[in-house]
Parts: C-alpha cells; sequence; structure tokens
C-alpha cells in the first residue's frame, strides 16, 4: 500500500485485540524507522518509552481515564520531552555529531555557536515547547510508519501528563510526557475502524498563493 493507502486504512483505534502482539522484529523496523524523523538542528529533544509491562499499564489507563487502549494494545510508546536543553546537552550533540562523522569537531564551532545561540534566547518554557513540538513531529513519523506495516495505532492526548510521569519516573530522567500513542491490532468489533473519515474539504484545507 501506498503511504495515502495505508492513512486511509488506519484510523484511531479505541479497540484493540489484546491477544494480537507485535512481534519484536516488526516493533523494532518501526522504532529504527522513527528514529528517522527530523528535528530542529537534529536535536532529537525527546526519548521514546516502550512500554510493555502489565502492571505499570493499568496504572497508566487510571492515569489516562480508564481508556482500555491503555492495556488492550500491543504496546504503549511514550514520548517524552527534554526539560533540561542546555549547553551541556548541546555540546554533547555536536561531540556525538563529530564522532559519527568522523570530522574535527572544529569544524562544527559554528554550528554549535548557533544552536547555542538559539537556546540562550528562549526561556526554560519556550524550551519544552519546542521540544514537544519535535516530539509530535516523530509521532506523526511514527504513526505512518506503524500504519504502512499495517500496526494499527491511536494517538493520544486524553491523559493526566503529571500522573504519567510520576509513574514511569521520567522527571528524575530531566523528561516529560508529550503525548503517547498505542499501537497493536485492531480488534474486529471495534465500530469506529468502519466510519467514514471526517476531514475538511480541500477548499477548506488548502490555501494555494
Ligand atoms: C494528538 C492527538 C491526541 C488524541 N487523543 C486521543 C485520546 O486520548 N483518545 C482517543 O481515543 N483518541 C485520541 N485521538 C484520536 C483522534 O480523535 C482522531 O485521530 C481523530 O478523531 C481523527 O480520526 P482518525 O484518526 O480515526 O482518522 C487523538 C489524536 C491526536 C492526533
Amino acid at each position: 500500500m501506498s503511504l495515502q493507502e495505508s492513512l486511509a486504512w488506519r484510523y484511531a483505534t479505541k479497540k484493540f485485540d489484546s491477544s494480537k502482539k507485535i512481534d519484536a522484529d516488526k516493533l523494532n523496523n518501526l522504532l529504527q524507522t522513527v528514529k528517522l524523523a527530523p528535528s530542529s538542528y537534529g536535536l532529537q529533544h525527546y526519548e521514546i518509552v516502550v512500554v510493555e509491562d502489565a502492571a505499570v499499564r493499568e496504572r497508566l489507563k487510571e492515569a489516562a481515564y480508564g481508556q482500555s487502549q491503555l492495556t488492550d494494545a500491543s504496546q504503549v510508546i511514550v514520548f517524552a520531552a527534554e526539560t533540561k536543553i542546555d549547553e551541556e546537552y548541546v555540546k554533547n550533540y555536536i561531540s556525538e555529531t563529530a564522532a559519527m562523522r568522523q570530522m574535527d569537531r572544529e569544524k562544527l564551532a559554528d554550528f554549535e555557536k548557533t544552536i547555542l545561540g538559539a537556546i540562550s534566547r528562549q526561556s526554560d518554557e519556550q524550551k519544552l515547547n519546542w521540544s514537544h513540538k519535535q516530539a509530535y513531529l516523530a509521532l506523526g513519523v511514527l504513526i505512518g510508519a506503524a500504519s504502512e506495516l499495517g500496526i494499527d495505532n491511536c494517538p493520544m492526548e486524553g491523559y493526566d501528563g503529571g500522573k504519567f510521569d510520576e509513574i514511569l519516573g521520567l522527571k528524575e530522567k530531566g523528561l516529560t510526557t508529550s503525548v503517547i500513542v498505542t499501537i497493536g491490532y485492531r480488534a474486529e468489533d471495534d465500530q469506529y475502524g468502519k466510519l467514514a473519515k471526517v476531514r475538511k474539504k480541500d477548499e477548506d484545507l488548502f490555501i494555494r498563493i
């Protein structure tokens, strides 16, 4: 299927078949694709938590107002934004870039200065907002990639972020929940899968100048 056909096939899955699990190779394929998502300056301002533990998922479900996807999907993926994009974070990124591209770190001095300038002009709140945006971009890549692999998915914002952070121990890691997506396989009787897609008309969506 083309990406367009895959996205027409997918829908925000409300009821997963809890007996079906995504096999390890497929999950890894999905994660490796998400890893290729672009980010501002390439900083990848987030980490991706893959939750499979049943007891943890029960707690997450409670914090997500009882939404069944949290326990019935094959995995819960949590995009967690970096809360500390500081000088050290940027310096590490530049060192990593130099090492991966086998180049002299000095050659990246201008690039490093540009990023350090960009972060120095932002408040902590602005930087966190910036991180969240990158996480959402990765979410979009995941949704497309999962759909192409025939993996059902439901992006979700309906949860208490503070409780998610606490359950997953994110604060200690310098992270906070941005957005989540549950992945797995739809239950045959999920009525939402049979509904027509509702999207804006072309003339209300596309502005051509
Ligand atoms: C950021 C985001 C948050 C969402 N939060 C939830 C949620 O908490 N629970 C849920 O069942 N669906 C959630 N949805 C699914 C949307 O309601 C759904 O994508 C939208 O109605 C369009 O339907 P479709 O994805 O089936 O085409 C969310 C979608 C997005 C993109």
